[in-house]
């Protein structure tokens, strides 16, 4: 049986759809962020917190859990910089909690979400994963600090993890049944299809006076499908193979940017945007394109789906919303 912590999340939720035809699984969330409605109902599901040693501690007294999956992390870079404490909390405190029980349970397989945001701003184009890591928010550095401390477990003790360093993911799954839902939304791609579906009066482009092709943010979106086979990889990985841990970039390769990503969808929908630009958002850098090409050589990992598959699947998603 496999744990998956923040499963009822937007990445969460579209791995437990996969994982399910293939492992029992028990998803653990708090409903914070997450949608009960997004959980697959093949997975077992708990209502509780990360935080709550007393819950985690049951799981794993009454089910053979082989390997946990952590997805149950704040992810809004500006709101960590307001309330840093949150995400120390939450994404540091609260996964340390997790890793000793499992430590106490003899649970050893770990695969551990984490960002783009580790790098900052990147002194070069196409990141890879010896760039080196200097996050500019609490969000990043929340994510850095468990990066470290997973390192310094899997040393001292029988710990083996995985951690995927997503880019910008996106899209939804295939059949359009579940998607990307955030309260409030502040990622891109659902806010410009949102608009063209009538919802906010125009979107607000972020800066254009950025040192990239025409002024806008440029970004590695990645298909949430892709990121989902990542993780089966990964998981794959760790059951199979003995004193795996390892680190990788999950992303497209190919950036495009803010304005590549709203003329885009205006050609996908048919419909056309309402654009005003403002000043640049606080911890945006310019440009975040992944080199991926150690989990392609290692785990045998490639992206299926392009820019227009994601906001074809997002669109067919938010259409059927009652917003
Ligand atoms: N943007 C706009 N207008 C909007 C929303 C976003 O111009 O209304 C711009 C942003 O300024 C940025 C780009 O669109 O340049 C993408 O922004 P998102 O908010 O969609 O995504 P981010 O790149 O800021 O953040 C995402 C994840 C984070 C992760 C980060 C790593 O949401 O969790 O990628 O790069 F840390």
């Amino acid at each position: 049986m496999i744990l998956i912590v923040g499963g009822a999340g937007y990445i969460g939720s579209h791995l437990v759809k996969e994982l399910v035809k293939r492992e029992e699984v028990i998803v653990l969330d708090n409903l914070s962020t997450g949608h009960l409605e997004a959980v697959d109902k093949e997975a077992l599901f708990v209502k509780g917190s990360l935080g709550d040693a007393d819950i985690l501690d049951s799981i794993f007294t009454r089910f053979p859990i082989k390997a946990v999956m952590h997805f149950a992390a704040n992810s809004l870079v500006g709101e960590s910089v307001v309330n840093p404490q949150k995400y120390y909390i939450n994404n540091v405190a609260s996964t340390l909690s997790l890793l000793s029980i499992m430590l106490k349970h003899n649970v050893n397989k770990f695969i551990f979400s984490s960002t783009a945001a580790v790098y900052g701003i990147p002194g070069e184009d196409l990141i890879n994963e010896s760039t080196a890591t200097n996050p500019i928010t609490p969000y990043g550095k929340s994510k850095l600090m468990m990066e470290q401390i997973l390192a310094d477990y899997s040393r001292a003790y029988d710990l083996h993890y995985v951690i995927l360093r997503y880019f910008n993911a996106a899209g939804a799954c295939e059949t359009a049944e579940i998607g990307e839902s955030h309260q409030p939304e502040t990622h891109l791609i659902p806010i410009v299809l949102q608009h063209l579906l009538g919802m906010n009066e125009r979107i607000t482009i972020f800066g254009d006076n950025y040192n990239t092709t025409d002024g806008t943010c440029i970004r590695d979106y990645i298909h949430v499908s892709d990121l989902v086979d990542a993780h089966l990889l990964a998981l794959d990985s760790l059951l199979n193979e003995k004193n795996k841990s390892a680190t990788y970039n999950v992303g497209n390769g190919i950036g495009f940017s803010v304005k590549e990503v709203i003329e885009t969808s205006e050609a996908i929908t048919g419909r056309t945007a309402n654009l005003v630009i403002e000043d640049r958002r606080e911890g945006d850098p310019a440009c975040l394109v992944a080199s991926s090409e150690k989990i392609m050589k290692e785990l045998g990992w490639q992206p299926r789906k392009n820019l227009e598959h994601i906001l074809e699947s997002a669109w067919r998603w938010h259409r059927n919303q009652n917003y």
